[in-house]
């Protein structure tokens, strides 16, 4: 048995390495959903990791690490086997700074393009530092307004084709308007950390509001009760589960807690910390019973069998 426990610890700390920057714990939710329903989570901002740049036009552009990371990859590729040149307008805006925007778009456009362009303060992508606005040079010049850049699809389009390859999708999708509350933006990007899921987003024509709603409504949901979950088998269900539900196939409604090999608080404790090591501290946890129905457990008779 503690052969196997220890097999099974191996398995555990090798996906964690594996996993990388995830467990080493940025705590964030990268398929985190923020539209006109939905405000940023309580306590984003304690968690979230940023870097600044200047961009090309000399404005500082605050940015989520891992996707500042990944978008300089985009970024080379497509210089290199495209010979596309792209720039970080906006990323990570503060409330205030969304005001500031709303302020000038409807002095510049008016109200109606504004609010089809424009989220409200509180309720903007941009504050979870995952949406990231493009521009790019073309000839030496910045095509940096939002009219100068619709005039270019040929170039978009290749510069979509490789989102996925670096974890982003494309967010306001042409004719989806009536879903995502906005029109098409071909230069808003959004990090979702994850590769594989983002091609499957990209190519399924779904929006990341039609995406997790079908999730929710057609998956198998799943609960898991758990006694203890520090490195052991429970924490792998976790970590399994957990991945599986970030790629669409089932949906991890949360974890339930009891006694047992160890105390209930203990147990409990155990679950939160797993889930954000993971970056999952979304999936909720209730805690349940510190008896087990059964009873709990004679240590003293067991320690006589091992
Ligand atoms: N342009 C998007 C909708 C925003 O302001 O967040
Ligand atoms: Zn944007």
């Amino acid at each position: 048995m503690k052969k196997f426990l220890f097999a099974m610890m191996l398995v555990v700390l090798m996906s964690c390495a594996a996993f990388g920057d995830d467990l080493a714990g940025t705590g964030i939710n990268y398929m985190v959903l923020v539209n006109k329903t939905h405000s940023l989570p309580d306590g984003w901002e304690e968690m979230l990791k940023t870097v600044h740049i200047t961009n090309s036009v000399g404005d500082d552009v605050e940015v989520e690490k891992k996707a500042y990371e990944a978008y300089l990859l985009l970024k080379e590729d497509l210089l290199k086997n495209d010979n596309i040149e792209i720039e970080l307008d906006s990323a990570r805006r503060s409330v205030a700074e969304q005001m500031d925007i709303v302020e000038r778009f409807t002095k510049k456009y008016g109200p109606e393009y504004t609010a089809k362009t424009v989220a409200t303060p509180g309720y903007s992508e941009h504050h979870t530092g995952l949406a990231l606005d493009l521009y790019f040079r073309l000839d030496g010049k910045d095509i940096y307004y939002n009219e100068d850049m619709v005039k270019y699809p040929e170039i978009w389009e290749k510069i979509h084709a490789k989102l996925a390859k670096y974890g982003f999708i494309l967010r306001y999708l042409e004719g989806k308007d009536n879903i995502t509350g906005y029109s098409y933006e071909p230069w808003h990007i959004r990090y979702i950390d994850d590769p594989e899921l983002a091609k499957k987003i990209m190519e399924s024509g779904l929006t990341l509001e039609e995406w997790l709603n079908k999730k929710t409504q057609t998956l198998r949901k799943v609960i898991l009760d758990t006694d203890t979950a520090y490195l052991n088998d429970d924490a792998f269900a976790i970590f399994v589960l957990a991945q599986a539900d970030k790629l669409g196939m089932l949906d991890f409604l949360g974890i339930t807690t009891t006694g047992g090999n160890v105390f209930l608080a203990e147990a409990t404790t155990a679950a939160l910390r797993q889930l954000e090591l993971i970056g999952r501290s979304d999936i909720p946890v209730y805690q349940g019973t510190d008896e087990p129905l059964a009873g709990f457990r004679n240590m003293i008779e067991e320690a006589k069998l091992y």
